[in-house]
């Protein structure tokens, strides 16, 4: 496996192949970042993984100082799953001077539920992607591919939008949510919980399941109880110390509050002491 540091180094390795499949990370790899990775394999002709913990998407009170940074093990996962390339610039190589030219998603779609609580968050996305993307997939001349998790719902919803308004020659592939034995979905943050912390938290995806059920439940009266439901959910973690952000059930297609017979998704965001966990299911 190669490691560089910049565009330069990272086009040079790149130029004998024709169809890369990129793994975009901030790093602290966990199982299911290596499930990218091999799902990315058998694609194209060369993976490359990105580690890179982008400034641009954390706001000024979030975790952006403390976020793990581990290069030397995650080289060696990448390296056990045979990763080609990992592609690990520095902040100053990838922002060589205050990045002033941004993609920003409609509104639509990256205003809410993660945009809501987290707002730039996804104009920060998209700004490196769109990057990562410059850097990586231009030079292809074959397919090319690009792979996240599911366990960031709008996150890949929100890059499909920006892939395909911007005519980008890349396929996005989304990959399932890894889960711990408990059901807990495998996320760098999990690293920040307590021993007390890690065994609660699997509730959010419990609580997330149960909305799912109850809003299966509701059918036809699904958009008029739809509120209630998603207030007890919230009020039930609230009860067990949770600060929920939203519990909520909207429509696969584009996040909006659902009509009857659309296909659905189950999302949710909730902070279990310092440490902000989110989960999905399609349901
Ligand atoms: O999902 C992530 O880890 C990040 O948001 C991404 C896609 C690598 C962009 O920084």
């Amino acid at each position: 496996m190669k490691l560089v540091h910049t565009i330069e180094e990272l086009r040079d390795t790149l130029r004998p192949f024709n169809s890369p499949a990129l793994v975009p990370t901030m790093g602290n790899l966990h199982a299911g970042h290596l499930d990218l990775v091999r799902a990315a394999k058998p694609l194209g002709d060369v993976t490359v993984a990105s580690i890179f913990v982008n400034r641009l998407q954390f706001a000024p009170h979030e975790d952006f100082d403390t976020y793990p940074r581990t290069l030397q093990a995650d080289c060696d996962k990448l390296t056990a799953e045979g990763c080609d390339v990992v592609f690990a610039p520095s902040e100053k190589e990838l922002y060589p001077e205050p990045q002033g030219f941004k993609v920003q998603p409609p509104a639509d779609l990256a205003d809410i539920l993660e945009g809501h609580f987290r707002p730039g968050f996804f104009t920060g996305v998209c700004t490196v992607v769109m990057k990562l993307f410059q850097c990586v997939l231009t030079q292809a001349k074959g397919p090319r591919y690009a792979l996240f998790g599911q366990k960031d719902y709008q996150q890949q919803m929100v890059i499909r939008r920006m892939v395909q308004q911007f005519a980008l020659p890349v396929n996005i592939v989304s990959v399932p949510t890894q889960r711990a034995a408990d059901g807990l979905a495998l996320s760098s943050r999990n690293g920040y919980l307590s021993e007390t912390e890690r065994t609660e938290a699997v509730q959010l995806s419990l609580a997330l399941r149960a909305l799912g059920r109850d809003a299966m439940a509701a059918a036809d009266g699904l958009v008029r109880h739809l509120p209630n439901l998603e207030e007890r959910a919230m009020q039930g973690l609230a009860a067990r110390g949770w600060q929920p952000d939203y519990l909520t059930v909207r429509r696969r297609a584009d996040l909006q509050v659902p009509q009857a017979g659309d296909p659905l998704v189950v999302l949710g965001a909730a902070r279990l002491g310092k440490t902000r966990l989110i989960d999905n299911f399609e349901i």
